[in-house]
């Protein structure tokens, strides 16, 4: 399996994602890829933000070495699914789809915790007091795609 993770900066939501994911992956000793990205352009390079790689450490997930980069339609053949964060994320990713193979691969996040709800992950950029939430929403919604997996697995 192949996850990739996208929010607008790759700053914030993403790497938390990926952080989480990249986590629960090693624990279940799962050979699975994980990635993140941004539609937007403006953080290309950079590391997480401070608020965000302080609240992933404070949940035991180092995400410190993660660098920004901006989603592309490479990111369509490289996946299996690409997990957006929001609306807003949403329209970029599916505005770049080729076929409906690619689309099929595209969806909210939380759908994995909230299925059919087409509930966001809020931006945390402008309110410092949404990282912890918003860390626990990716963390359900992840937990909720391996134990999804692993159900499967465990049916042969
Ligand atoms: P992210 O948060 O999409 O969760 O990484 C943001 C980071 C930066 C900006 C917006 C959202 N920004 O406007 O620079």
């Amino acid at each position: 399996m192949k996850i990739l993770m996208v929010c607008l900066g790759n700053i914030c939501r993403s790497p938390m994602a990926e952080g989480v994911m990249r986590y629960m992956i090693e624990k279940n000793q799962l050979q699975w890829k994980v990635d993140s990205c941004g539609t937007g352009s403006w953080h290309i390079g950079e590391a997480p933000d401070s608020r965000a790689q302080r609240t992933a450490k404070n949940f035991g997930v180092d995400i410190s070495d993660l660098r920004a980069r901006q989603f592309s339609q490479a990111d369509f053949d490289e996946f299996d699914r690409i997990y957006v964060m929001d609306q807003s994320n949403y329209s970029n990713v599916l505005s770049m789809v080729r076929n409906e193979q690619d689309r099929l691969k595209v969806d909210l996040l939380l759908n994995a915790s909230h299925p059919g709800k087409n509930m966001e992950v809020e931006d945390p950029w402008f309110d410092e007091s949404l990282f912890i939430p918003v860390y626990k929403q990716i963390e359900q919604a992840c937990n909720q795609i391996i134990n999804a997996e692993l159900g499967i697995l465990n049916k042969f």
